[in-house]
């Protein structure tokens, strides 16, 4: 078959889609997730050939693509009051809702089920296609059937030429995992593929939401699919991937010492890497990783990579679904080097961070108070003395020793003050906690904590597989710091603003436990150690 090439910025390209759709062709669009290969979503001659095309089976159903909300009525039974508040709150975009359908909804779009999945895209030329055809459109990813979906116009063509009717060019995809999807035909709404729209946000929307078992974990043979989709392997490359659970430091060694793959990994990671890298995305910055997940998982192939290994992404937020579909690429192949965990303990002044490490402690821990190893006689080595004389003036050191309160005098004058002190002290205090860790290890604990107010500041964060961050609100922060320290409430007020502000910590966090008044502690860390614990 001839495969024309459409351009998006072209409205005349744009009409000629819309002509191809009406005439029960397929065109190839893109979308602001991944590329989709659209058809007429009532018609179920046309939608037949769009499983051929993919080489899909026809018991996965498709999304049905819209550009207005009101268009939603006419494909359902009816549209609860659960739908109306998801769409006001995020269409258009990456969120897919599941209803009963109507009967306009053929059986091959809907695989046979009677529900159907719709979506409203925000893309600009999606939305103008639609409009031009006139119709809901069928879209399912345009990708071969278990090959990583298409989030580049390369993708599409190298998947599709020859296999449909035209292929429309609207550059990069800005999302690029597929959408939200979620199911409202139940009684509890429920999570059946993370994306864009992420659970945090959908629970605010919507209260109760419940994660399918199949976002997070392998299927087991002969159990039912809620989305058929996820029972099949998906967003494979070629190449055997393994997710490493580790910490960057431990990833970067183990990767380096194996020396056999190349490496899927963190920007901030790269620099410790000896292998071909793949980098996808800040660590603590789930948008980006989604954002070039895909092509990396395409460069494989192009390649010709027969093995590489991938950084864990954070499970919050957008890392979800990034976690969802890179342990498919995987095919669920996880490994823990090490057989053991390094959490980071962190948050502002006066949150709890110290409480809640003394819960871990008790749950059978290895804690490192990072503080007490900041007071440590040995990271102030006569090396390091000599450094803060130079910097701070020879007033900090009195007879060969620290003057602790001439140096906190005039190293927390000013942020630079506060640099300088830092990259004079953190290296030394780093090399002591790894002594720390050493120990812990050695003891044979599986899950160390390091306890540590500047687990960022001191790139202590490299050394941890997960972070826990522990908040609280501003006013009751206040409060234990004044009845803690004894402070003055001006001096406590400044000790509070000179800390990052806002989501600093929340945004780097594997879990945030909230420990504003009547917050159950216990609750919380019996939950995340739960979630820690092997499958
Ligand atoms: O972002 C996206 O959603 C992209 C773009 C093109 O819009 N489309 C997409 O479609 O990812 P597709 O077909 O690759 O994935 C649709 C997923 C499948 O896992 C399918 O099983 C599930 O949605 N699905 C569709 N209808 C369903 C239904 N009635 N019940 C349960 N799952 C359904
Ligand atoms: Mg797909």
């Amino acid at each position: 078959m001839e495969t024309i090439l459409l351009d998006g910025q072209n409205a005349q390209d744009i009409r000629r889609a819309g002509e191809i759709l009406q005439k029960g062709g397929l065109v190839a669009i893109p979308t602001e997730t991944v590329y989709g290969l659209a058809g007429n979503a009532l018609c179920g001659e046309t939608v037949k050939k769009i499983y051929q095309a993919k080489g899909r089976p026809s018991d996965n159903p498709l999304i049905v693509h819209i550009n207005k909300t009101e268009q939603l009525a006419s494909l359902v039974q009816e549209v609860p009051e659960s739908a109306r508040k998801l769409a006001e709150a995020f269409w258009p975009g990456p969120l897919t809702m599941i209803l009963p359908k109507s009967s306009l909804i053929p059986p091959e779009t809907s695989g046979g089920l009677s529900t159907v999945a719709v979506r409203c895209p925000s893309h600009p030329v999606a939305r103008a296609v639609i409009e031009a055809a006139g119709l809901p459109l069928a879209a399912p990813s345009a990708n071969l059937t278990g090959r990583p979906s298409p989030t580049t116009f390369a993708h599409v063509q190298a998947d599709l030429t020859g296999r449909v009717d035209a292929l429309l060019d609207g550059g990069d995809c800005q999302v690029g995992v597929e959408s939200t999807v979620i199911t409202l035909a139940e009684e509890t709404p429920r999570l059946l593929r993370p994306g864009g729209v992420t659970l945090a946000q959908l629970r605010r929307v919507l209260g109760e939401v419940v994660v399918d078992p199949a976002v997070l974990h392998r299927m087991e043979e002969g159990q039912r699919a809620a989305s058929p989709g996820m029972k099949y392997k998906h967003y494979a490359p070629a190449a055997e991937v393994v997710l490493v659970d580790a910490s960057p430091e431990e990833y970067a060694d183990y990767v380096n010492a194996r020396g056999d793959g190349w490496a899927l990994c963190f920007t901030e990671t790269v620099s410790r890497m000896e292998v071909p890298v793949l980098p996808y995305g800040g660590r603590y910055d789930g948008a980006s990783q989604a954002h070039v997940l895909f092509d990396a998982l395409h460069r494989l192939d192009v390649q010709g990579i027969k093995k590489a290994y991938a950084q864990m992404p954070s499970k919050r937020g957008v890392g979800l679904a990034v976690y969802n579909r890179l342990i498919r690429a995987a095919g669920f192949q996880v490994i823990n080097p090490q057989s053991h965990h390094i959490l980071g303990l962190t948050g502002p002044s006066g949150a709890g961070k110290s409480t809640v490490g003394e819960i871990l402690r008790r749950q059978g821990c290895f804690v490192i108070d990072c503080d007490q190893v900041t007071r440590s006689p040995q990271v102030y080595d006569a090396a390091c003395l000599e450094e803060l004389a130079q910097a701070f003036g020879p007033e900090v050191v009195q007879n060969d020793a620290l003057n602790r309160q001439e140096l906190a005098r005039r190293a927390f004058s000013s942020q630079k003050a506060r640099a300088r002190l830092g990259e004079i002290t953190f290296p030394r205090i780093l090399r002591q906690v790894r002594a720390c860790m050493r120990e812990g290890q050695e003891q044979g604990f599986s899950l160390l904590v390091l306890d540590a107010p500047t687990l960022f500041e001191a790139g202590l964060d490299g050394a941890c597989s997960r972070i826990l961050v522990v908040d609280a609100p501003k006013e009751e922060r206040l409060r234990r710091i004044l009845r803690r320290d004894g402070l003055s409430e001006e001096a406590a007020l400044r000790r509070l603003e000179a800390q990052p502000s806002g989501d600093f910590y929340t945004s780097r966090a594997d879990w945030v436990v909230e420990n504003g008044p009547g917050a159950d502690l216990e609750a919380s860390v019996a939950a995340l150690l739960d979630d820690l614990r092997p499958e």
